[in-house]
């Protein structure tokens, strides 16, 4: 039979799928960065506590571990299978590509995680009731385990822009697939990022403290200070690294927009260094409030952005360079028996090919044309443009103001025959062509 395997289209109007996506991905990553940074953190300063025989980290410790559990732990927990939930139905084919590949490596990152929900509440129940050194132990198996949930997701996630190696479309393995070129510079990036993000937490917890004990609450402040600076500081370097590892379509992305990103790093790299140089010289001005608020600062002007660029970098794929944003396959892969959807769409047209393209729409007619055309263009363009002329989300209106079906069917061309490289290439009959061009052209843009 002639048909692809598709899903339904979940169709999110004004805002698109793909925002859904990232708002709980980026929530999602404030939550789980902070504990595996706070995992590294509560190894360091247990070290400290035990070697110095400084049993006043203890309390600081407790309160940063409850700070953890109820809010890295509970949001990050939630959002996680958020993610699962969103990502099934916005990119159902670019999740079943993660699982086809990579089943084993989530099973056993789900261990560790398992092992470092656990481990968070042992450390914080236990900081004060077994023996120093059983405790010390305990929170270096913590972070081991946490580090390795990291490391685990980071090569999945690493897949999704690219698999680094041409051998795996061949080959079809996973670890061909784990290991990009891009894989560890990502890892290190993110490692770096976490450093930070327990420092920026652990300025909440210490300022918190000084009506306790002030002079403590001075010297966590300044060394929280030295961690995130350092944390900020492998961060760039690393991003710098990454960027350098990332497909040609990447740069074509993120070349659109490359000024204002930049611009927007540098304010964001200066504020924060000003931040926590100021934590290491004057301690004592770092308050709640002030330190707080710049966990908001890194998560609307920092993960936002951040999260927003890496998946516009993914364009036009989802998943392995072989998965279009729009649920097609765009390439044959001999290793996992895939084999592209293109030929037979440009054959056949998406209407025919596509199970869930109701019946009255198969076969366009002068009745049904606009509708048709609506649909083709939800089908292939909403993925990645809102299509009301009120939508928020990198809008066509903005894109295709003023042209006529003629100017539009010409774009519609250059996509098809994939010479836009952020676009999926996607060649259709004629007939579709037109229809789509028709329904855009009536939307007043
Ligand atoms: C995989 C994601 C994706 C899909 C699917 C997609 N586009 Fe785009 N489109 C982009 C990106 C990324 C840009 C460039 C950045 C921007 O304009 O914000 C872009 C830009 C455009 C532009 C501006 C011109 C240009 O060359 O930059 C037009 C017009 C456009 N798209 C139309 C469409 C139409 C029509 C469809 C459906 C047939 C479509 N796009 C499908 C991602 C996509």
């Amino acid at each position: 039979m002639d048909i692809i395997g598709q899903f339904p289209l979940f169709y999110f109007p004004e805002y698109g799928s793909a925002w859904m996506m990232g708002i709980t991905g980026t929530i999602h990553i404030l939550a789980s960065h902070t504990s595996v940074g706070a995992a590294m953190l509560f190894a360091f300063l247990a070290y400290k506590a035990y070697k110095e025989n400084r049993s006043d980290l203890y309390p600081y410790m407790k309160k940063y571990g409850m700070f953890l559990l109820i809010f890295s732990y509970v949001i990050g927990s939630i959002t996680g299978p958020g993610i699962w939930y969103t990502a099934t139905a916005a990119s159902p084919r670019g999740i079943s590509a993660l699982i086809h590949n990579f089943v084993w490596v989530w099973a056993t990152e789900w261990v560790f995680f398992v092992y470092e929900v656990i481990g968070v509440f042992a450390l914080v129940y236990f900081i004060d009731k077994i023996d120093k050194k059983t405790h010390l132990k305990l929170t270096f198996t913590f972070a081991l385990a946490s580090v390795g949930t990291l490391a685990l997701i980071i090569g999945i996630i690493s897949f999704m822009m690219w698999p680094g190696t041409e051998g795996y479309y061949t080959t079809g393995s996973a670890s061909d697939a784990f290991f990009g070129v891009n894989t560890f510079p990502h890892m290190f990036l993110r490692i770096g990022f976490m450093i930070m993000m327990s420092g920026v937490i652990g300025l909440v917890i210490s300022s918190a403290m000084k009506k306790e004990n002030e002079a403590l609450s001075n010297e966590l402040s300044r060394k929280m200070g030295f961690v995130s600076l350092i944390g900020g500081f492998v961060t760039m370097f690393f991003f710098m690294w990454y960027m350098g590892t990332l497909p040609d379509n990447a740069h074509a992305v993120f070349n659109v927009t490359k000024e204002s990103i930049i611009q927007n790093r540098i304010i964001l790299a200066i504020v924060f260094s000003l931040y926590f140089i100021l934590a290491i010289v004057r301690p004592k001005t770092i308050n709640t409030v002030l330190a707080s608020s710049m966990i908001v600062v890194i998560l609307l002007a920092g993960l936002w952005p951040g999260e927003k660029l890496r998946e516009s970098m993914r364009k036009p794929y989802v998943a392995g360079q072989y998965i279009y944003s729009n649920q097609i396959v765009s390439r044959d892969v001999p290793g996992k028996g895939i084999k592209s959807e293109l030929p037979i769409i440009a054959e056949k047209g998406l209407l025919k090919v596509n199970p869930f393209v109701p019946e009255n729409l198969k076969v366009i007619t002068a009745e049904n044309k606009l509708e048709a055309g609506k649909l083709l263009a939800r089908m292939s363009c909403s993925n990645c443009h809102s299509l009301e002329t009120t939508g928020k989300f990198r809008p066509l209106k903005d894109r295709l103001t003023g042209m006529d079906k003629e100017g539009i069917k010409s774009i519609l061309y250059a996509i098809g025959s994939g010479s836009i490289p952020y676009m999926p290439k996607l060649e259709l009959p004629e007939h579709e062509y037109d229809a789509m061009a028709e329904y855009l052209a009536s939307q007043k843009y």
